[in-house]
């Protein structure tokens, strides 16, 4: 009896005196102590041993036993983690935690998001193509025949293992996926990544980003393309900003116009963005070409229309002031988390 109270009390002291710094010392710290295999057990295995009159005082002395281990147990449990993190000097508790960084969208899809709500108001709806295009759907249905001059206006990205593939020079490609659908009258805008094969500079990409519009009714006149993007101006840039329409060409409209806001950034009197002219262009536009209706299978007798394509980056550019095309590529998170939007 005597050797197992000695026993008992010696365990008492290694228990009181355990010390852990890490969550597995305090583990083996259970498995040696309170384990089905522990020693607490293996000690309330000794009762069978002891005799009949002392068992009710042994009893509660092991019960003590187990208790004071488990009480161990739990303050170990409670102080380790912290005391390890205290005993680590390079470790200042009391400052504040890392910022999770927040991502933001990027300023093309911001204000691409932003063009197409604005004419999704006047109830257009969004309509996409394919980037990797035929000759057909990028040039040919479009009024531009092969050999036509007009296609030397862009430098293409023809696809290696056929000649009748592109990558789509612009969105007016997808125009015409539409007219074909022949589902009348037709009111969309295609939002879209298209490539041109320049020389990478301030003011050229090998690909950007355009909107282009369509709408096809019959008496669709020049009267409404110019009130739908008088209306998205003013949306886009505010009640101030003035419009002009100047006549152009594009073999795919005509009447043709390109049309031009007044400065953002000098408001008009004149500085290097507008080249001092007090005017940029944001787009190209026109009345579809009845070329395109009947290559469509409309009926160019009973229908009109009016189409016009914009780059995203250029009403960008003018919009945050950005003066380096480069910038929308390169991902450097200092320029791309500047912008931030409900949109
Ligand atoms: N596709 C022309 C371009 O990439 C832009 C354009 C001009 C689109 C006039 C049109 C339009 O729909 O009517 O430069």
């Amino acid at each position: 009896m005597e050797t197992l109270l000695q026993q008992i009390e010696k365990y008492k002291t290694e228990i009181k005196d355990f010390v852990a710094q890490k969550s597995d010392e305090v583990e083996s710290f259970r498995i040696k102590y309170l384990g089905t295999k522990g020693l607490v057990k293996e000690v309330m295995g000794e009762m069978k041993n002891v005799a009949a009159d002392k068992k009710r005082e042994f009893g509660q002395l092991l019960n003590e036993f187990k208790l004071f281990a488990e009480a161990k147990y739990d303050e170990l449990k409670a102080t380790t983690g912290n005391e390890q993190l205290a005993m680590d000097s390079s470790i200042d508790l009391s400052l504040p935690a890392d910022p999770l960084p927040l991502g933001s969208r990027h300023p093309i899809s911001l204000v691409r998001n932003q063009i197409v709500s604005i004419f999704q108001r006047l109830g257009f709806a969004v309509a996409e193509g394919p980037e990797i295009e035929d000759d057909w759907h990028n040039f040919t249905a479009l009024n531009l025949p092969e050999n036509h001059p007009a296609r030397d206006m862009q430098d293409t990205f023809y696809i290696s293992q056929n000649p009748d593939w592109l990558l789509r020079t612009h969105t007016s490609s997808v125009q015409v996926r539409e007219m074909e659908k022949g589902n009348l009258p037709i009111r969309i805008i295609c939002p879209g990544r298209v490539y041109r094969n320049e020389t990478i500079s301030a003011r050229a990409h090998c690909f950007f980003h355009q909107v282009e519009g369509l709408y096809i009714a019959e008496n669709v006149s020049f009267a409404d393309l110019k009130q739908t993007l008088y209306f998205f101006v003013q949306e886009m840039f505010g009640k101030d900003v003035k419009v002009r329409f100047r006549p152009s060409y594009f073999p795919f409209t005509e009447p043709s116009a390109e049309m031009d806001i007044s400065c953002l950034i000098c408001g008009g009197s004149g500085c290097n963005v507008c080249k001092k002219t007090g005017w940029v262009e944001i787009l190209g536009c026109g009345m579809v070409h009845p070329n395109l209706l009947e290559n469509c299978g409309i009926d160019s007798t009973k229908y009109t229309g009016f189409a016009f394509g914009m780059g995203v980056e250029r009403i960008t550019m003018l919009k945050y002031q950005i003066k380096d095309l480069r910038l929308f590529s390169e991902n450097d998170v200092r320029f791309l988390k500047q912008f931030t939007s409900a949109i």
